[in-house]
């Protein structure tokens, strides 16, 4: 696999709103690799665009391809497709009511068929990585901002995305 392969191409997308248009004739391809920041004033469309290539939001117009494979034309393949773009929310969007372990290994489990041994040490080793293995049985509630952002990270992360979507990824 060459390391210039094209993994994402947006072409003429476009999303409107009721009363905004904040995408208009976007066109970007990102390759294996590339670090590529989205720059710009609160309320410009920054979310709306991830939110897009992961189709949390349904674009107006335009397509987008994955690997070449055009995601947007059928909305049954996204599902599939979600696994391999991982997405870091602005909120992090922990959930509350799990602990950080159960945080990190429940989707390897229920959409990799990891078991719950093998989840769990490789949420171990992630855990290390970041320097929170010891918060491995706190709730997201106890952690500090910039901690859960590192979960959400090391969530993501688990389940071996192609791609990651970062939105607004500062310490809070
Ligand atoms: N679900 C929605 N319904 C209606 N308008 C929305 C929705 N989501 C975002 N918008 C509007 O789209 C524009 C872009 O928002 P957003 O993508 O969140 O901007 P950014 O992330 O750059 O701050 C804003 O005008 C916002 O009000
Ligand atoms: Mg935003």
């Amino acid at each position: 696999m060459s390391s210039s392969e094209i993994l994402l191409e947006v072409r003429h997308l476009s999303k409107k709103f009721a009363d905004s248009e904040p995408l208009k004739d976007v066109n970007c391809s990102v390759r294996r690799g590339e670090v590529i920041s989205i720059i710009g004033p609160s309320g410009t469309g920054k979310s709306t665009f991830l939110r897009c290539i992961n189709r949390l939001e349904k674009p107006s117009g335009g397509q987008i391809f994955f690997r070449g494979e055009e995601i947007t034309d059928e909305p049954g393949k996204i599902r599939r497709l979600r696994q391999k773009i991982g997405m870091v929310f602005q909120s992090f969007n922990l959930f509350s009511n799990m602990n950080v372990l159960e945080n990190i290994i429940t989707a390897p489990m229920l959409l990799k068929k990891f078991n719950r041994a093998d989840a769990t040490e490789k949420a171990m080793r992630l855990l290390e990585t970041v320097e929170l293995k010891q918060k491995a049985a706190n709730y997201p509630d106890e952690l500090s901002g910039g901690q859960k952002q590192r979960i959400a990270i090391v969530r993501t992360l688990a389940m071996e995305p192609e791609i990651i979507l970062f939105d607004e990824p500062h310490t809070r």
